[in-house]
């Protein structure tokens, strides 16, 4: 047994304050890791909210959580009995959490600091994929869904955006014509919200979509939506990218390197 998992509960307090902030409230032993969460009881709250629109059971399986941060999604899948489950994440602190969190509920995962633009170095596929609550941290999320569909989804792939604006979703014109202009005041149209500075006071938040734009990106990268059991959550099946599609990075032709 390691050694977290047999502290007592003023050690688990202790220890898991001396982690923190956390941003996942996580109960290690009855002991809330972030009880004042702005949120509430996040991420329980959400999981409730699409927990049965993901496998019960997955042995034998292997799951790739793309921002784990404090590992809150990682238990839950080894909790489901995948085989093997990966978090990632760029942020020493929460892989520490996550860690922490891991050791104390007994749960064999491995944690390893990696953005998730380098995901192509893990050369490896994985059953699911959860790309959760990172797209609008991201100041390229395009680029981030393609190279996560080219280099790690196999099959499920997960994900949740924040969303703000219309929650509309109109047919758009497959070739419009150049002078057709009005679509793109309209409510239902996919856009993508750039946030120059800082939202809820984070700076760290670029490009927030409206649930056009959060759908038709999925769509573009080559995942297939199959599920949207909550307003920010959508169960994919990875699929092939559309032909006038395709991830531009790694470049797709290579150039003969003459100096
Ligand atoms: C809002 S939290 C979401 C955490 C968790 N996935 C969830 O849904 O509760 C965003 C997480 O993404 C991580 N993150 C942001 N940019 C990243 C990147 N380029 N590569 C990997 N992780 C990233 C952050 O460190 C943070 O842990």
């Amino acid at each position: 047994m390691n050694a977290v998992a047999t502290l007592s509960k003023d050690e688990i307090r202790r220890r898991a304050e001396a982690l923190g902030p956390w941003f996942h409230n996580i109960i290690l032993n009855g002991v809330p890791t972030a009880p004042n969460h702005f949120l509430g009881d996040y991420p329980a709250v959400k999981w409730k909210t699409f927990a049965d629109a993901i496998p019960q059971d997955l042995t034998g399986k292997n799951v790739l959580d793309i921002g784990c941060n404090g590992g809150f999604y990682s238990i839950e899948m080894k909790r489901r009995g995948a085989e093997r489950v990966l978090g990632i994440d760029f942020d020493d602190e929460y892989l520490a959490q996550a860690r922490f969190a891991a050791g104390v509920t007994g749960s064999d995962i491995e944690f390893r600091k990696l953005s998730v633009y380098d995901v192509g170095a893990l050369r490896e596929k994985f059953d699911v994929v959860l790309f959760m609550g990172v797209l609008y941290h991201l100041r390229h999320p395009l680029l981030a869904l393609d190279l996560i569909h080219e280099h790690v989804a196999r099959d499920l792939f997960v994900f949740q955006s924040m969303q703000r604006g219309s929650d509309e979703v109109e047919p758009i014109a497959e070739n419009p014509h150049f002078w057709e202009v009005e679509q793109f005041d309209r409510p239902g149209y996919p856009k993508l919200h750039f946030i120059e500075r800082r939202y809820a006071d984070d700076p760290t938040n670029w490009w927030v979509p409206n649930r056009a734009c959060a759908e038709a990106m999925l769509r573009s990268a080559g995942f297939e939506i199959l599920n949207h059991p909550e307003d920010e959550v959508y169960v994919c099946r990875r699929v092939r990218t559309p032909e006038w599609a395709g991830a531009v990075y790694p470049a797709r032709g290579k150039k003969e390197v003459t100096e």
